[in-house]
């Protein structure tokens, strides 16, 4: 069976009607990324960063997985696939895609701040953390998300997993993130890497076959191409 591999990004989910981050009208105009996204901004404010995350489960909860999540779902059928995601929504799985790997952490998990960082999953009835909310030991409750300036703990894994890619389809992300954006570079010299974006993604390796569409149809595209 081949083995595909995923790296997705926030354009995956845009038709869900979850809003990018850089695209015009994107969340990063609409937040400081310092004020929401690091551990200083945590610091900070913890109230405010809390309700940013809150208002990100909100959104999550009222939306379902598009017709790209159920197309990649559906090829675990005829080929292996692998996602790498850095979208910390839950749709792949929601989808029924089974290897979900997250890069950035997950939107309905949250973490004690203690040293031993104890996981707990939220569900969609009950999907608000605020401030004095805390784990059974004490401890105030934090988003289980990836910070600007944190540690990415699963960047080793996602790049075992590309280098062993015989394709490589990468959707919707602005590749301006690292690590993330550097998953590309680990792919074999006998893999095919694919790309698929409305927009024009810049400094791509020039063996990258672009497919210049959203993602569901860039994917109904990919699909035709490697039957
Ligand atoms: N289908 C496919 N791609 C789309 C669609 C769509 N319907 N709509 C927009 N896009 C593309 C945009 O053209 C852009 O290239 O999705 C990309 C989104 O880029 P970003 O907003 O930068 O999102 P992403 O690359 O996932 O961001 C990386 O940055 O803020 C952090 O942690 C956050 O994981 C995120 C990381």
């Amino acid at each position: 069976m081949k083995k595909i591999v995923v790296l997705s990004g926030a354009g995956m989910s845009a038709e869900s009607g979850i809003g990018t981050f850089r695209d015009a009208g994107g969340l990063w105009e609409k937040y400081i990324i310092d004020d929401v996204a690091t551990p200083d901004g945590f610091r900070r404010n913890p109230a405010l960063v809390l309700d940013f995350y809150n208002q990100r489960r909100k959104q999550l909860v009222e939306s379902k997985p598009n017709e790209g999540h159920l197309i990649l779902a559906e090829l675990e059928n005829k080929y292996d696939i692998h996602i790498i995601t850095q979208n910390v929504d839950n749709l792949h799985e929601q989808a029924g895609s089974t290897k979900v790997l997250h890069l950035h952490g997950e939107l309905m998990k949250v973490r004690s701040t203690s040293a031993s960082a104890d996981v707990f999953e939220l569900s969609n009835n009950n999907y608000e953390i605020n401030l004095g909310d805390k784990c059974p030991k004490g401890y105030q409750l934090r988003p289980h998300i990836v910070w600007f300036g944190e540690e990415v703990p699963e960047i080793e894994n996602a790049v075992d997993i590309v280098k062993t890619a015989d394709i490589l389809v990468v959707i919707g992300t602005s590749m301006q993130v690292y690590p993330a954006a550097s998953l590309i570079n680990y792919v074999k010299t006998t893999s095919t890497v694919y790309l698929i974006d409305p927009l024009d993604i810049e400094h791509l390796p020039t063996h990258v076959h672009v497919i210049k569409n959203i993602a569901s149809k860039g994917l109904k595209e990919f699909v035709k191409m490697i039957d």
